[in-house]
């Protein structure tokens, strides 16, 4: 056996840093405040931040409708556009931070973010491997519900997945480190107040809304401690909810009864930790139509961002297709950001004319490529049918 006395002294070294941040999250997390309340702030800035590959066309035409929608309040002063440009992949890798300094400062002055896809690095593919700009932005704006909807009115499929979004493999994701040239390891973590403040917005939502079922996702039979305390601190909450029915599914056996069509309408709202979250949710706003057509809120105490759950398609962008990226996804991000600002008339609306658009008249189609509509006529097509609702 070699010697490996010096690897495990730095090993534990690198670990005993991540644990200290990890329990410096813990008292954050102790010591934040309530919910921002919008209804008090006398002008409401969003920050429109394109990302890159088809960020900015989707993210454009997500733009205009809002300004459509939110016109006679911007008129008012009651609510502003600002733009929040440098989240770029070249802008990144300069500054050799997942979000550079000046954007973070921008991004924390707005009261709320309207964001597009980003590059996401990875090891091997020739970039720096710097952190993804949506994991970077989620933890430094402490933005700890994921929350994506998937709706197929035909099939009754009506789903609202809540992925915990600051934890889980992603909370140090790119801190793991290889001990040795063979051995290499990664971390995931679960903390109580972690756990318990998703779980919380998930239950909340659910009695809101009426919904009688939160199923709990996990593989607890494996990852036994990290993912056997998130379903036991699920519990806890459900305890307070005795009138909505829990029940708890394997990842991998949810993703197999999310294909059974007689089954999968049972499903109402969904609560997992990040990881199975995002695998899930792919699955899942593949029965609606391809990533393309799902948006999401990423929501904390202070701040909520708000964007598309797919990633900004490069090859969309190399093969000369930006134009025709579907801005679906965006939209629907912004049906869930008007609501939450307090629009909720402006937000049903809105989902009105996109479910109108996308599932009943069908005039125009974004595929993708030319032939389809582009992403600016399908902007268009859905103003239009604003006009006449
Ligand atoms: C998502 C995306 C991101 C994630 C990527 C781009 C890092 O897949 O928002 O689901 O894994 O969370
Ligand atoms: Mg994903």
């Amino acid at each position: 056996m070699e010697n490996y006395e010096k690897n495990l002294d730095e090993a534990c070294a690198k670990f005993r840093k991540i644990l200290e941040d990890q329990l410096t999250r813990v008292e954050n997390m102790k010591a934040q405040g309530d919910f921002t309340d919008y209804s008090a702030i006398d002008t409401i800035k969003i920050g429109v931040c394109g990302g890159d590959g088809i960020g900015p066309t989707i993210t454009k035409e997500a733009r205009r409708v809002l300004e459509f929608i939110l016109a006679d309040l911007v008129d008012l002063g009651k609510v502003e556009f600002k733009t929040i440009d440098g989240l770029t992949i070249e802008n990144r890798i300069a500054a050799g931070k997942a979000i550079p300094d000046d954007v973070m400062a921008e991004l924390k002055s707005c009261d709320i973010i309207l964001k597009g896809p980003t590059t996401t690095p990875q090891k091997g593919d020739g970039m720096p491997n710097i952190e993804s700009a949506n994991v970077a932005m989620r933890k430094a704006l402490d933005l700890f519900a994921n929350i994506r909807p998937v709706k197929v009115p035909e099939e009754g499929i009506n789903w609202t997945i809540f992925r915990e979004n600051t934890e889980g493999g992603y909370a140090v994701g790119s801190s793991g480190f290889n001990v040795t040239e063979d051995l290499a390891v990664d971390f995931t973590v679960t903390t109580k107040q972690g756990s318990d403040r998703i779980a919380r917005l998930a239950y909340d939502y659910a009695r809101k809304n009426g919904l009688n079922r939160v199923s709990l996702v996990t593989k607890a039979n494996v990852i036994k401690t990290t993912d056997g305390n998130f379903l036991e601190d699920c519990h806890k909450v459900a305890d307070l909810y005795p009138e909505i029915i829990t029940d708890e599914w394997y990842a991998d056996i949810m993703t197999a009864k999310l294909v059974d069509k007689k089954r999968r309408r049972d499903f109402k709202v969904l609560l997992l930790p990040n990881l199975y979250g995002d695998i899930i949710s792919d699955e899942a706003a593949e029965f609606q139509g391809g990533v393309g057509t799902a948006g999401c809120a990423n929501i904390g105490k202070k701040y909520a961002m708000f964007e598309a759950i797919h990633g900004s398609a490069p090859r969309m962008v190399r093969e000369g297709r930006a134009q025709y990226a579907d801005p679906c996804s965006m939209l629907r991000a912004s049906v869930m950001l008007l609501s939450h600002i307090g629009y909720q008339d402006r937000a049903d609306k809105l989902e009105r004319a996109l479910d109108i658009c996308s599932f009943e008249e069908k005039k125009l189609t974004v595929t993708g490529r030319a032939g389809g509509a582009s992403c600016a006529e399908f902007g268009d097509y859905v103003m239009e049918t604003l006009k006449k609702l």
